[in-house]
């Protein structure tokens, strides 16, 4: 197919698609898709990117054998100013000189130890929540903001973890800033300002870690090594914090809040996990986390209907091809994993909630090789994929264990689409504690 030849449509002038698509994040590119079938263009935030819905495009952009595509480029209207440096805004070999470095943070026995803590800890902040009505977005990502600053940075409770918590919200914020001009007054400006004083604050105690080893990632990153000896600079180092800070805190709040909202009208999945988390025992360790099955189907219905990064973004470097179209140079372009993982020749029902499609039986996900990637594939695949899920099964493994989850009569969802899916008004989430097994 020629450039000219896809399907485009314009939207309003000036603003394309910008304002429906942030009043309907799901339900407009499932419209496009239907419309103009697997590759369309449309005009969203002053840009015209070639949208690929098809996963075997979703394997060619991921894939990007020819190294026509830029990742960094992709990214770098979203990240640029606030996490330079991190590893979506670096290609090709510099991308894996970078990556290489990092993948000792995410080895198993780390894995072992950030599983140990987290277990230790989120029983003790999920005793902060009373029976009653909780703001389910605040509350999951205050678990995760303390969550993070305590296994990516060390910092333990007190006044400095609030501080350092609410840097990184305003720092989240600014990432998800639909003003891209650093006005007083606008969440940019404040991201910019939160992050001068979280650079100051890493820069003061980079020594410190250097020195003596310490088991959050932030203390790995300051030891690690290549196999030349090659460390990251101290600039280096406060990056990639940063990044992975952001990365990981976003995409797992907006996974926890729209589970809980899966789950607070389905008593019956309740059931069956609580079933399933009681069997695993009090303490969770990594060894018995693969066995939680039900759980990760649950959890991988949730990523698939409400992928936390809908789609990626990549820019092409010269003219090329991905599934058969030909593209310019300079083309932005995204591989939706929300219509992929929504796409009727792939799934049954695609937007039903129905976790036992993952089930051995069933293996719907197994249709496609890249049908289902919410963590991505290829090169910049995530690197807090596992971890993630760790995450995620931990903190659902504590709150239903302690608590019943419902909705008020007739709660309608809305949802807006930055930084990841998520209910407009922050889901008014009741919960009820179960007698005997506080958190
Ligand atoms: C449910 C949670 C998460 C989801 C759905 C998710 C999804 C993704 C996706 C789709 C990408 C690929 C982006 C691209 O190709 O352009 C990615 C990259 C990345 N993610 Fe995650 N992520 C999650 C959690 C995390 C966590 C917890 C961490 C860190 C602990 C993390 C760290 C990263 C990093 C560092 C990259 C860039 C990798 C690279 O460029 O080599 N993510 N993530």
């Amino acid at each position: 197919m020629r450039f000219d030849e896809i399907p485009a449509e314009r939207g309003l002038p000036l603003l394309g698609h910008t304002v429906a698509w942030l009043q309907d994040p799901i339900g407009l590119p499932l419209a496009l898709h239907r419309a103009h079938g697997d590759v369309f263009r449309h005009h969203i935030f002053f840009e015209r990117p070639v949208i690929f819905a098809h996963p075997d495009a979703l394997g060619a952009i991921f894939a990007d054998e020819g190294q026509h595509l830029s990742t960094a480029a992709g990214w770098e209207p979203f990240f640029g100013r606030l996490m330079p440096g991190g590893l979506l805004l670096r290609d090709h070999a510099d991308h894996r000189l970078h990556r290489g470095l990092m993948t000792a943070a995410f080895s198993g026995a780390a894995m072992e130890g950030y599983v140990r803590r987290m277990n230790e800890r989120v029983p003790a902040l999920l005793r902060a929540w009373r029976g009653g009505q909780l703001g389910a977005t605040a509350a999951f990502r205050q678990v995760t903001l303390d969550l993070s600053s305590i296994l990516f940075l060390g910092v333990e409770v007190g006044p400095q973890l609030t501080a350092l918590s609410r840097g990184f919200e305003a720092l989240v914020q600014g990432v998800a800033a639909l003003v891209p001009w650093a006005l007083p007054g606008t969440s940019i400006r404040r991201a910019l300002e939160a992050r001068a004083r979280l650079v100051a604050y890493l820069r003061e105690r980079i020594p410190q870690r250097r020195a003596e080893p310490s088991p959050d990632l932030f203390g790995q990153l300051c030891q690690a090594r290549d196999e030349q000896g090659r460390a990251f600079s101290d600039d280096e180092v406060i990056n990639h914090t940063l990044f992975l800070w952001t990365a990981a805190h976003d995409t797992t709040t907006g996974a926890l809040v729209m589970a809980a909202y899966e789950l607070a009208h389905r008593p019956r999945w309740q059931d069956r996990l609580r079933a399933e988390l009681h069997q695993a025992g009090d303490d969770l360790v990594l060894a018995r986390m693969g066995q939680l099955r039900e759980t990760e189907w649950l959890i991988h219905e949730v990523l698939r209907l409400y992928p936390p990064i809908g789609s990626v973004p990549r820019r092409t470097l010269r003219p090329c091809e991905i599934a058969g179209v030909k593209l310019p140079a300079s083309t932005p372009l995204r591989a939706s994993i929300l219509l992929a993982q929504r796409h009727p020749a792939f799934w049954s029902n695609p937007h039903d909630f129905d976790p036992e499609r993952f089930s051995e039986e069933r293996a719907e996900h197994r249709r496609h090789r890249h049908q289902f990637r919410p963590f991505g594939h290829g090169a910049h695949v995530c690197l807090g994929g596992r971890f993630a899920m760790l995450q995620l099964k931990c903190v659902l493994h504590h709150v239903l264990r302690s608590f019943r989850l419902s909705l008020p009569p007739g709660y309608a969802l809305r949802l807006r689409p930055t930084p990841s899916f998520r209910p407009r008004d922050g889901l008014p989430l009741r919960i009820e504690p179960i007698a005997g097994s506080t958190p």
